[in-house]
């Protein structure tokens, strides 16, 4: 039995997973920490909490975009010092390690999604201490997985699908901007994926851990408001210059899935199927 231990556990992304690895009783044991009890920042605390571990996933992270823009080493000392002290305790222990990461380590502006080994460009004080981190864990610790992911909604933290249903019972129209791309994706889904990946012991490299298919975010609110009941045609087209934000966003962050079939796993499902079963989950209507 491999003994899992999970950091970040407390996050939209950790209590999923934590819940996709109970599902398997017997197969891991599994340890779940979060700040309170493991903060990733401090060295030594890692070295102590990694060791007799077999595998570590790190799903916590400062994930503050627009904060980061003006925190940019304070969110530097978890993304990419804390992923850093973690790769360097997995390698210490002789374990292996899932380091999440995300879209915005590119620069957002292609035309056709983004391969694994893109160069990374980010534009945002996120993006950058999150490539940092991606580029410490692949240095310290070679057996490592990094997942990318993006747009992701869970039923355990504030999300885009829940902001559109409370905007739904609030206002008779939602201007949403339709010139960004991207896929959005079920913590539940990823959790699946990435446990899949670790067992199926999938060779050690970048994959995409997001959904086929791909959209805008108004086309993901009119998809959500078609899957409470409420008229799409309430969900009006916007663009981005309308809601100026302190992080830049990126125009498109479609990312491609050839690490998946290279590995011969089922990649994570389409969007819209993902979004039919999520809805009841996130956004409860009684
Ligand atoms: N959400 C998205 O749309 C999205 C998109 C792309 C990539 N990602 C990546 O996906 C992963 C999971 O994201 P998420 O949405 O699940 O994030 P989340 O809900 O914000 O959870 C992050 C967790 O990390 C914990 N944490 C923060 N600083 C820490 C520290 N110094 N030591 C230990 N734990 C700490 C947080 O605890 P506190 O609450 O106490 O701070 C929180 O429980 C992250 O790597 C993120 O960068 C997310």
């Amino acid at each position: 039995m491999s003994r899992w231990l999970v950091v970040g556990c407390d996050g939209m992304l950790g209590q999923d997973l934590v819940a996709a690895l109970g599902e398997k009783p017997g197969a891991h044991e599994v340890t779940a920490v979060d700040r309170d009890v493991l903060d990733i920042r401090d060295s030594d605390a890692c070295l102590a909490a990694v060791a007799d571990h077999d595998l570590v996933v790190n799903v916590a992270a400062w994930t503050a975009v627009d904060d980061a823009e003006s925190h940019e080493s304070a969110a530097f000392a978890v993304n990419a010092v804390g992923a850093a002290n973690l790769a360097r305790a997995c390698s210490a222990a002789g374990a292996r390690m899932v380091q999440v990461s995300t879209d915005y380590v590119f620069a957002g502006d292609a035309t056709s999604p983004y391969a694994e080994d893109a160069p990374l460009a980010p534009r945002s004080a996120y993006g950058r201490t999150k490539a940092a981190g991606e580029w410490a864990v692949q240095a310290l610790c070679p057996q490592s997985w990094i997942v990318r992911t993006a747009w992701l909604y869970g039923a355990h933290g504030p999300n885009f699908v829940k902001t559109m249903a409370r905007l739904a019972a609030e206002r008779d129209t939602v201007s949403v901007v339709d010139d960004q791309r991207g896929q959005p994706t079920w913590t539940v889904d990823l959790a699946a994926a990435i446990v899949r990946l670790v067992e199926a012991e999938a060779p050690f490299g970048t994959y995409h851990g997001t959904s086929a298919g791909e959209t805008t975010w108004f086309g993901f609110a009119q998809a959500i408001f078609a899957e409470l009941g409420l008229d799409p045609a309430r969900v009006l087209p916007t663009t981005t210059d309308a809601f100026p934000r302190p992080a830049p966003r990126p125009a498109y962050s479609v990312l491609g899935h050839e690490a998946w079939r290279g590995a011969a796993l089922d990649l994570l499902p389409s969007w819209r199927e993902s979004l039919t079963r999520a809805i009841p989950l996130v956004a409860p209507t009684s």
